[in-house]
């Protein structure tokens, strides 16, 4: 950091724990040989996840990519993990039903921890509308690691914005399973942060985020591109 001073990391196995029942067998587990510790200190940043959930429409996107590029504007690592573009990818294979989500967010979570692990802030927007699954993504990593960002935007805001024409679509019954309206948004009950995206103007919204990482000690007080 800035002042010098270590960024204190507890030192966590990348390891995982407890039975995650692989399906191979004969899988040794490889400790590698350049660890988090080693990469936040060159870096001078500590990595973090910040998980923003919400409906459809809340803003995620929008604010995820918003401060991660004041942070990148500030030479810390990052990277945005959003809904819609590894829905793509990586689970493109994955509907809307509630098991399809459920292993979306176990993926996304994984994933997340993989980004962790290599020292960058990862921003994740997906609607990860089950706090169960949304649970078990935080309880992947440290309690420190973890920031659940809820852009609550209520419904009507983001129906009368319905940017992509699916809410149209929806109460049509064009599209079943539509998240808030015709499956179920399950509110965070003690995110770290809390935002209202649907009143609030992005840059105010992204100064709360941004406002959280310092006093979490996620991002130093002024940290300079190294030249
Ligand atoms: S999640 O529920 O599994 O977390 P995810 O964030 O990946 O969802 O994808 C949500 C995006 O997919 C929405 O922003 C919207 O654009 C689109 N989408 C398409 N069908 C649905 C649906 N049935 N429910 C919610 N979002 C949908």
């Amino acid at each position: 950091m800035e002042n010098g001073s270590p960024i204190n990391i507890k030192t966590m196995s990348s390891a995982p724990q407890g039975d995650t029942n692989p399906k191979g067998t004969n899988i040794v587990w490889h400790e590698a040989s350049v660890d988090r510790q080693s990469r936040a200190q060159q870096r001078g940043h500590r990595s973090a996840i910040l998980w923003f959930t919400g409906l459809s429409g809340s803003g995620k996107s929008t604010l995820a990519n918003a401060v991660n590029a004041a942070l990148f504007e500030q030479g810390l690592a990052t990277y945005v993990l959003d809904g819609d573009n590894i829905r793509h990818s990586l689970c493109k294979d994955l509907g809307f039903s509630d098991s399809d989500r459920e292993e979306n967010i176990r993926r996304i979570g994984e994933v997340a921890k993989l980004f962790l692990d290599a020292g960058v802030i990862v921003l994740t927007a997906f609607v990860s509308p089950f706090r169960a699954d949304r649970d078990k993504a935080r309880k992947l990593v440290d309690v420190d690691d973890f920031i659940e960002i809820h852009c609550a935007a209520d419904l009507s805001i983001c129906e009368e914005r319905d940017t992509k024409g699916l809410y149209a679509k929806a109460r049509a019954g064009e599209i079943k399973d539509f998240t808030g309206i015709s499956s179920p948004y399950e509110e965070p009950a003690s995110p770290e942060l809390k935002i209202n995206t649907g009143e609030q103007s992005l840059d105010s919204c992204v100064e709360i985020v941004l406002k959280t990482l310092l006093n979490r000690k996620v991002i130093p007080a002024k940290h300079q591109p190294v030249s």
